[in-house]
């Protein structure tokens, strides 16, 4: 039975991961969920697991050395997918801090503690092992020319705090894969959607405020691209890299779907007002007159957009869910999760809303 420790499986990818993972494989496999429970980190997601035995949760922050140490001294660790960071871009343009903590240094205390458990006397390392980071396509800056693409080979040019301290990390992993020869893949996604993503995030936080009348703020002209990507499409290709990646190797994953940020909020927009029914009083709130458009975004990256040739190529990734499928089941979730919602928009976030979107 592998074992995979998944740090930061409470927050949005890593948990759609943990169940995306136990659709496929079932008991054939053991997962240990390593998260510091952050404003992100919500167990809510993973309420299907609780009690299971092949599934265990340990709160710990990948910075403390201690703790992963002993979670890699009292388990036999197979595979490390290190999705825990800081994610979210405005949040490290007002706090930068703690994003090269988490995102560097934690990265660092996850290499490591891999290392000392995987390494044998002679410097090579134990057959199967693997260590995949979970990166962004953000590192590589921001595209000016529509035909320009994010290939592996592109220099790293981040703008943002958050992106540079993922380019950081990335950076460690690639330097203990050259020094070492240590087991790692890094992978470099475009924009993720689907259930679970806090409502910080564009797609999540424009349903919630639609559904509730309230503004939905656009930042600058709103024609900034993202290449979006449904989230199960996301965990499909880092257990593809996983199993057949050729060790030490980046791979590139994105949907070939771009869109400007105002073309997300009319299609989001659409959508509710076709699923809502006439008696829910809430579909009187979807409406066009709630898009505000607000003081830009610090740096803001123009385009993104992620070429996935090699991952095709290499391993025959392909996402299978199309944006306009994927933005329905997603908004259906939304609708049909409400508590979750509701419980995550009660206390701190009202305060940081308000810090992010009051002057703007
Ligand atoms: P998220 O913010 O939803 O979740 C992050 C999780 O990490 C939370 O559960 C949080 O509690 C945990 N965490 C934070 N700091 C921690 C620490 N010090 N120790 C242990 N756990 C900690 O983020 P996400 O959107 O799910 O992103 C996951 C990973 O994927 C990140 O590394 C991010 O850079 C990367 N990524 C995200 C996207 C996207 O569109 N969301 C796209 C590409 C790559
Ligand atoms: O590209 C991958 C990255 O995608 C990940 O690495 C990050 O972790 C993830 O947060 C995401 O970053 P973005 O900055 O692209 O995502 P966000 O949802 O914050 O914003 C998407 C776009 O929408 C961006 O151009 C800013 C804009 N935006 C965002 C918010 C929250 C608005 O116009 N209004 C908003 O209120």
């Amino acid at each position: 039975m592998r074992t995979y420790l998944v740090t930061g499986g409470a927050g949005f990818i890593g948990s759609n991961f943990v169940h995306y993972m136990f659709r496929k494989y079932g008991d054939e496999i053991r997962i240990i969920n390593v998260d510091a429970l952050t404003y992100a980190g919500n167990l809510a997601n993973l309420k299907d697991f609780e009690g299971k035995e092949n599934y265990t949760f340990v709160k710990a922050d990948i910075r403390d050395k201690a703790a992963i140490t002993k979670i890699f001294e009292e388990n036999d660790i197979d595979r490390v997918v290190n999705f825990a960071a800081e994610s979210h871009v405005d949040r490290s343009i007002a706090n930068p801090e703690v994003f090269v903590e988490t995102n560097v240094l934690g990265t660092l205390v996850m290499l490591n503690a891999a290392k000392q458990a995987w390494e044998n006397e002679d410097g090579s390392f134990k057959e199967g092992k693997r260590f995949l980071h979970v990166s962004t396509d953000e590192v590589y800056g921001s595209l000016e020319n529509p035909e320009d693409y994010f290939y592996e080979t592109t220099p790293y040019d981040p703008h943002s705090p958050y992106s540079a301290s993922k380019a950081s990390s990335d950076f460690i992993v690639k330097a203990y894969v050259d020094t070492y020869h240590f087991p790692a893949f890094i992978t470099n996604c475009s924009n993720n959607y689907g259930p679970y993503q806090f409502p910080e995030k564009l797609i999540p936080l424009i349903i919630n405020n639609a559904l509730s009348g309230k503004k939905l703020p656009v930042y600058g002209d709103g024609k900034n691209v993202r290449d979006w990507l449904y989230v199960d499409d996301h965990c499909k290709g880092i257990d593809m890299v996983l199993e057949n990646g050729r060790l030490g190797e980046k791979y590139n994953i994105g949907g070939h779907n771009e869109k400007q940020n105002i073309e997300i909020i009319h299609i989001i927009l659409d959508t509710l007002k076709e699923y809502l029914p006439d008696s829910d009083p809430r579909k009187a709130n979807v409406s066009e007159d709630l898009i505000t458009y607000v003081t830009d975004r610090k740096g803001h990256d123009r385009r993104y957009a992620i070429a996935p040739d090699k991952i095709k190529a290499e391993l025959g990734w392909e996402p299978e869910t199309c944006f306009a499928e994927g933005i329905k089941k997603t908004i259906k979730w939304y609708l049909e999760n409400l508590d979750w919602m509701t419980n995550i928009t009660s206390g701190d976030y009202q305060q940081y809303y308000e810090k992010m979107y009051k002057d703007r």
